[in-house]
């Protein structure tokens, strides 16, 4: 069921009229439907019901302290990749059983943070990484949890900026490095090799390149097994697409199949780390018409959103969906949706047909809820949106709209001027 549909001509989010929220709120601002990331959440998890497994949510797609706490209050662990999605996590009250810890760029306060907490596994990315986690982990007197992430050279079959699984990128360790690092990993003091780990990309539409990635990994743990290294945890990483426009990615209960299937023999916990498709249909940011302007051959239509509210567009061409929240418009025009930063680069929309918007309409971007607020910024000094989420007829504000004076928060003006 989609959570995000008319009731007459208005706009709802559950049982919430998008325009009250705005009345309330002002605009710009993303809402999330609870009912939603719930139902996003209990498909994924459900897919998985006859295997051990733990869903670690991906924060980086959506870090607000609320979503994060629904999937967790769901069960849910998390996987991160900074010091700061750990602190975000815990203060939303998880688990530091399921945490996954992944990134090329771990510092070394942050893997002591990680360690003092207790998080489950650091999914280790080069070979200087180890060497460095053992060194923390024996300082400070504790054994890190590892698995490592294994580049598996495989195309994802996605957008080249979200491929990490290919070997050129920057991601992971190669197959036949990873080996050697294994039995390298077996005799460090402050090392417990627990599990295996590779992500190869996001907004994936098919299950066959997860399935060849799963295959890859499968020859290295027999042959770690071979050699008394023994694992755990098998984590298959984030990656599963959602439907922006005309994609038909496979439903989880499909790719649930298809990766027990290929895992079953195994006798492993499976680890997922699902970012977009938890929460990128839970969400919209809902914008206002400033202006309109024609030219030519050209039409623009001016919103109070930008591509520092929603990032997508400018920087991946991302599609969005749009709807007026308000459905009243004289028909359908083809134009650009652009925002008010000073950069061509600066469109949600580009060239498509949309509603007629006049001054003051309400625009809603649809599927905005994974990579929109937690890609934002406040370039051109503009503060950062309000977010919202919506449980039946009832919305709570559960992110302030910035303000004017959080924009020079921490700034020190130099002593000498
Ligand atoms: N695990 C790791 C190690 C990751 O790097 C990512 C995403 C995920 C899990 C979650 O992937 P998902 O399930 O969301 O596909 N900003 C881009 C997406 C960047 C993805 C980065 N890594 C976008 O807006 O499309």
């Amino acid at each position: 069921m989609n959570h995000f549909q008319y009731k007459g001509n208005e706009l709802f989010a559950e049982d919430v009229a998008l325009k009250d929220i705005a009345a309330q709120v002002g605009t710009p601002f993303y809402a999330y439907s609870h009912a939603t990331l719930t139902r996003h959440f209990t498909a994924f998890d459900g897919a998985f019901a006859d295997v051990p497994h733990t869903i670690c949510y991906s924060v980086k797609a959506n870090s607000t302290q609320s979503v994060l706490k629904t999937f967790i209050n769901l069960g849910g662990g998390v996987d991160i990749v900074s010091g700061g999605e750990l602190y975000r996590a815990l203060k939303a009250g998880v688990d530091p059983g399921k945490v996954v810890y992944s990134g090329v760029g771990k510092k070394d306060d942050e893997i002591e943070y990680a360690l003092t907490t207790g998080i489950l596994m650091f999914n280790v990315e080069s070979e200087q990484e180890l060497t460095r986690i053992s060194e923390i982990a024996r300082r400070t007197g504790k054994k890190a949890g590892i698995a490592i992430r294994v580049n598996p050279d495989v195309d994802p079959g996605t957008h080249p900026y979200i491929t990490t699984g290919l070997k050129n990128a920057k991601f992971g360790i190669t197959i036949d490095r990873a080996m050697e690092e294994y039995t390298r990993a077996a005799t460090l003091p402050g090392i417990d090799v627990v599990g295996i780990d590779m992500h190869i990309g996001s907004q994936l539409t098919k299950v066959n390149p997860f399935v060849d990635s799963i295959e890859k990994l499968k020859i290295m743990i027999a042959r770690l097994r071979g050699q008394g290294i023994d694992l755990k945890y098998f984590d298959c990483g984030g990656g599963l697409g959602i439907q922006y426009n005309e994609e038909e990615p496979p439903v989880p209960a499909d790719y649930g199949k298809e990766i027990v299937n290929a895992t079953k023999d195994l006798g492993m916990h499976l680890v997922f780390e699902p970012g977009r498709n938890l929460v990128g249909n839970a969400g919209i940011l809902v914008s206002k018409c400033l202006f309109t302007k024609a030219r030519d051959d050209k039409n623009f239509i001016m919103i109070d959103a930008g591509m520092n509210d929603l990032a997508r567009p400018a920087l991946y061409d991302s599609f969005h969906g749009v709807q007026a929240v308000k459905k009243d418009q004289d028909g359908m025009i083809v134009a650009d949706i652009v925002g008010p930063i000073c950069e061509s680069g600066d469109f949600l929309v580009k060239g498509r047909e949309v509603p007629m918007f006049r001054q003051g309409d309400l625009v809603a971007f649809m599927s905005a809820g994974a990579y929109g607020f937690a890609m934002s910024s406040s370039y051109n000094s503009r503060p950062r949106v309000a977010e919202v989420m919506v449980k039946g007829d009832r919305f709570e504000v559960v992110r302030e709209r910035e303000t004017i004076e959080d924009l020079i928060k921490g700034e020190k003006m130099a002593t000498f001027l």
